[in-house]
């Protein structure tokens, strides 16, 4: 096939790319180079041969230079952050998508497969268990609760603490922008598939780890974040109390997923949650991220928190394992993985301390005042 995969030159989408070169298809790059992922915006190593179209995915005339000839469509390019700026997720996240169908539709494009990139953040805080009063989807946190430092989601019925459980597919409530946005480019990619004769499918991103993720973007995710603190002398910062349950997952396991799903005909129509299966803590995150780089220091746990974080989630993977698809990546590989790579790139810039900054100066991390 030739395969236009939007966002290729970000950390996904450049694995995905590589990926699929070597399954023998042809590939083009629709990527705009964002400055929070691309501070110099220029082009990353793409590998030869590989048509390059640098556009945005809002723009109609974009889209059509970048779809010629694609017989599929892998779909990442995608706002991500943390801040308020909420209409630019819809802009950018569920806009793009519905134009991509607008476009293959007026073109009659008979392509392939269209492959999405959804988010565990659909699931919003995710799915709990009390014991007296079951399966419950808790609201997000109040600010008044977060200020409390009272961090684990309570029983609507008696108040209780409650016992988090892996998210299935079923239940979305996305809890901010960013989910709401996600779930939104799911739902204008499967219906308009379906109605329209695209064979459409959308990933369930748990948290991707891996070599090419960003150090300048802030939305790259904990192992960005940690290692960017600990190079440049600090301890590595975790929110809340730290143990909060997280589903981290190697890259290798996300691009097998979606070469899975490119291809499979039981994927159409459908979607899948992506996840390693495996719970950690973020504090057993640092803790191995530390050990990982030789530096003897306690994480710094200082009652910070930050507004629209999950407590606990990751993924139930039954449904995309039963397309044959296992993960294998470890934490142990993700961590030496990147590490290896990050070691080579220059942090002259300190990417994870400004990106501290920024969130408390806008109010998205706070601090609960009477943590030590
Ligand atoms: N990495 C994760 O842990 C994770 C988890 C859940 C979901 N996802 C989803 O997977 C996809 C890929 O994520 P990633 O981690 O590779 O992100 P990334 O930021 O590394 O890559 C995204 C790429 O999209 C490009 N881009 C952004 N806005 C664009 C626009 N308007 N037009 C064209 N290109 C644009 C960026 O320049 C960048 O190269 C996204 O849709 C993201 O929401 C990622």
């Amino acid at each position: 096939m030739h395969v236009l995969v939007t966002g290729g030159a970000g950390f996904i989408g450049s694995h995905v790319v590589d990926a699929l070169l070597r399954g023998g298809h042809t590939v083009a790059v629709l990527d705009s180079l964002v400055s929070r992922v691309h501070p110099g915006r220029t082009w990353p190593d793409i590998p030869p041969g590989v048509r390059r179209v640098r556009g945005d995915v809002t723009e109609r005339d974009d889209w059509l230079m970048a779809l010629e000839g694609a017989d599929a469509v892998v779909h990442l390019a995608a706002y991500q952050d943390y801040q308020a700026d909420f209409s630019r997720f819809a802009l950018v996240n569920d806009a793009g998508t519905a134009l991509l169908y607008e476009l293959l539709v007026e073109r009659r494009q008979p392509v392939q497969r269209v492959v999405v990139a959804s988010s565990q953040a659909v699931y919003g805080e995710g799915a709990y268990e009390c014991p007296d009063h079951g399966r419950q989807y808790p609201p997000p946190r109040s600010l008044e609760q977060l200020a409390r430092g009272a961090w684990e989601p309570r029983c609507s019925v008696c108040g209780m603490p409650l016992e988090p459980i892996a998210s299935s597919e079923e239940h979305p409530a996305p809890t901010n922008a960013y989910g709401i946005s996600k779930l939104a480019t799911e739902s204008y990619a499967l219906t308009l598939g379906a109605r329209h004769g695209i064979p459409t499918s959308a990933l369930r991103f748990s948290i991707i780890q891996g070599p090419r993720q960003s150090p300048a973007n802030a939305y790259s995710g904990v192992l960005r974040a940690f290692v960017g603190h600990i190079r440049h002398g600090r301890r590595p910062v975790v929110y809340e109390d730290g143990r909060q349950r997280r589903d981290y997952t190697h890259i290798r396991d996300a691009v097998s997923a979606v070469e899975r799903v490119l291809e499979h005909p039981d994927a159409v129509g459908r979607a899948f949650n992506v996840g390693s299966g495996k719970v950690t803590t973020v504090l057993e995150y640092a803790n191995a991220v530390l050990s990982a780089m030789g530096v003897v220091a306690r994480p710094d746990v200082n009652g910070r928190y930050r507004l629209g974080d999950t407590r606990h989630v990751w993924s139930d993977t039954t449904r995309i394992r039963a397309l044959g698809w296992r993960p294998t990546g470890t934490l142990h590989e993700i961590i030496r993985d990147y590490l290896a790579w990050i070691t080579d790139v220059s942090e002259s810039e300190d990417w994870a301390a400004q990106a501290l900054a920024r969130m408390e100066a806008s109010g998205v991390v706070r601090q609960v005042p009477q943590a030590d």
